[in-house]
């Protein structure tokens, strides 16, 4: 494998010392940017983009041949999963995801396959190795999946849900039938990013987009209680190199410190809480990233440069800082802001590292 020109993302994932702040933006490769449009055009539409491992790869570095960004994330989306369980995503224009197949019953969670990444979501490690080869050791790649609690949404909802209605009447109703699923998803996840490690992922997230939306109680049993025994299962070191795990619960500020004890090395913090108190409260155990809200990128680019200039002071001195966006950046923003925002992260925080 070639030797990796840039690590400061999985550095400051470990702690260790950086010359500076690394970064880089969730949802980057996506439809504020023209030329992602243009291939979306050319493949015809969001899954095709997907599953065809040469799109993947083509959009998965234009937001690098953009920007001086420090890592690179899989082009891909949370929903493969249940696809390969046969729900059959689909994607409506304007309307976000949908399922052919939802989860009603007992009957329906039972019936769930088991997937073996390799032979099921074959396409997606194809696309994480195609970008490996032409990322040529530019920076490290990042693999994701969804959390099992926030997948389980999307299935038993059958797509998109304001108030997790279906959900969450499963999992105070049959609260059994909720770990079943949960538990065949945890399983799931947890060979699909060893697939993605084992094809050349260099870091992985969890997306728990929906954790947040949980009760403490019910966040601990049937959310994170997931989280962790994917972080035990998944693979700790691949070509002598520590992958890194990053946990991702939107809204989840709260949990922080249960966060950290679940033994991965990295949290997600969306831009709801401030980052020089999380700091303090995770202590060494993990680093932080984030955690701007990707709203300032409507504002000026003076104003972006203020934000970032803020967030650096409050996060300090040191290493174990990857700065981010607390959430996607969205299709409205202007792609001359966020070089903008790149830029200010790399300049201003140059001087909290030695
Ligand atoms: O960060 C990246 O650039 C990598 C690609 C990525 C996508 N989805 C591409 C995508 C990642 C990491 C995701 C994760 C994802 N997908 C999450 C978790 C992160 C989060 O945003 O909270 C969730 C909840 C999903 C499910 C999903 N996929 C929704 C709700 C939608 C529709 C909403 C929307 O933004 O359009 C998608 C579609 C999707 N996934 C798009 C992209 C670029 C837009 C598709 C298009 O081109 O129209």
């Amino acid at each position: 494998m070639t030797a990796l020109k840039n690590d400061r993302f999985l550095r400051a994932l470990l702690k260790q010392p950086v010359d500076m702040t690394p970064v880089w933006m969730m949802r980057q490769a996506g439809r504020y940017l023209p030329e992602y449009r243009a291939s979306r055009a050319k493949a015809g539409d969001f899954m095709s983009l997907c599953m065809n491992p040469e799109f993947a790869c083509e959009v998965t570095l234009q937001p690098l041949d953009r920007y001086p960004l420090d890592a690179a994330i899989l082009f891909s989306d949370i929903l493969t999963i249940p696809d390969a369980m046969g729900q059959g995503l689909y994607f409506e224009t304007g309307e976000g995801p949908r399922f052919r197949k939802v989860i009603d019953t007992v009957a329906d969670i039972e019936a769930l396959p088991t997937i073996n990444p390799e032979h099921d979501l074959g396409y997606v490690m194809e696309a994480v190795r195609t970008i490996r080869r032409e990322l040529n050791g530019r920076v490290p790649l990042i693999g994701f999946s969804g959390s099992p609690w926030t997948l389980a949404t999307y299935m038993v909802e059958g797509g998109s849900s304001k108030d997790f209605r279906k959900a969450k009447a499963m999992l105070y109703d049959t609260p059994q039938a909720m770990h079943m699923l949960l538990d065949k998803l945890a399983q799931a996840v947890t060979a699909y990013l060893n697939g993605q490690i084992r094809a050349g992922a260099q870091a992985v997230q969890i997306f728990d987009t929906w954790g947040g939306a949980l009760s403490d109680a019910a966040y601990r049993e049937f959310s994170l209680f997931y989280m962790e025994r994917i972080v035990h299962g998944l693979i700790k070191e691949q070509d002598g190199q520590r992958i890194p795990v990053i946990l991702f619960t939107k809204n989840g500020g709260q949990w922080l410190e249960a966060m950290a004890e679940t033994g991965a090395h990295a949290l997600g913090l969306d831009w709801t809480c401030d980052i020089r108190g999380a700091r303090a409260r995770v202590g060494d155990k993990v680093s932080l990233q984030g955690n701007m809200d990707p709203s300032v990128l409507y504002a000026n680019p003076q104003a972006i440069r203020a934000e970032v200039a803020r967030i650096l002071e409050r996060y300090g001195h040191g290493s174990g800082h990857v700065f981010n966006l607390g959430h996607g950046i969205t299709p409205e923003v202007d792609p001359a802001h966020a070089g903008a925002f790149i830029e200010a992260v790399h300049e201003l925080s140059a001087q909290y590292h030695d």
